[in-house]
């Protein structure tokens, strides 16, 4: 009896703390090959947190659709799941607590025919946005490092 009582207390102590690790595992889980995770959620916080993720976003892509080398590209695409999906993957990779339910690098990209040169013309527009949104240098430094490991998966021209 004193047993059980025992094991009882154990799992309603242990309750919180597995709900809490669920969590936890939940931020982390990101689907194979869109990036490689940080150990903590410094550029998440850097970044502002999640709102602020959502707004250097929807100005970016804003700034994309007017950027004629590049906004043909986006021709028919629901811009709206493109922000929501987008700021949710900046999210994760900048390891904050946030779900990426859209579908891999790879296979979003696989047929657009991405060259070098969209690619480059994509990001200087996401430093534009971080300006705009005066986050410091380094700051966009640090997700930039995190998204040209995306090369491989995107260009592929
Ligand atoms: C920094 C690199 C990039 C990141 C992080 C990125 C991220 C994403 C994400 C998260 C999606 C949504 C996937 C889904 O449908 O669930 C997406 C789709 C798309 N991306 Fe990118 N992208 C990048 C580079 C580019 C470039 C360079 C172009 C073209 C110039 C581009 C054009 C598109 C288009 C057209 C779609 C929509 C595809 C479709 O729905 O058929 N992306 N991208």
């Amino acid at each position: 009896m004193k047993s059980r009582l025992l094991l009882a207390a154990a799992l309603v102590l242990a309750a919180p703390l597995a709900q809490a690790q669920a969590q936890a595992s939940q931020a982390r889980t990101v689907q194979p090959g869109v990036a490689p995770l940080p150990p903590d959620d410094l550029l998440y916080r850097e970044l502002g947190g999640k709102e602020a993720i959502q707004g250097f976003t929807n100005d970016f892509y804003d700034r994309v659709l007017k950027d004629a080398r590049i906004a043909h590209f986006f021709d028919g695409i629901n811009v709206n799941y493109l922000k929501r999906v987008l700021a949710d993957y900046f999210c994760v990779v900048a390891g904050g607590p946030c779900t990426y339910d859209g579908v891999s690098m790879a296979n979003a990209h696989a047929d657009l025919g991405i060259g070098k040169a969209d690619f480059n013309a994509l990001v200087e527009n996401l430093q534009l946005a971080m300006d705009a949104a005066k986050l410091p240098f380094a700051t966009q430094n640090r997700l930039l490092a995190r998204m040209a490991y995306l090369h491989r998966d995107i260009v592929t021209q």
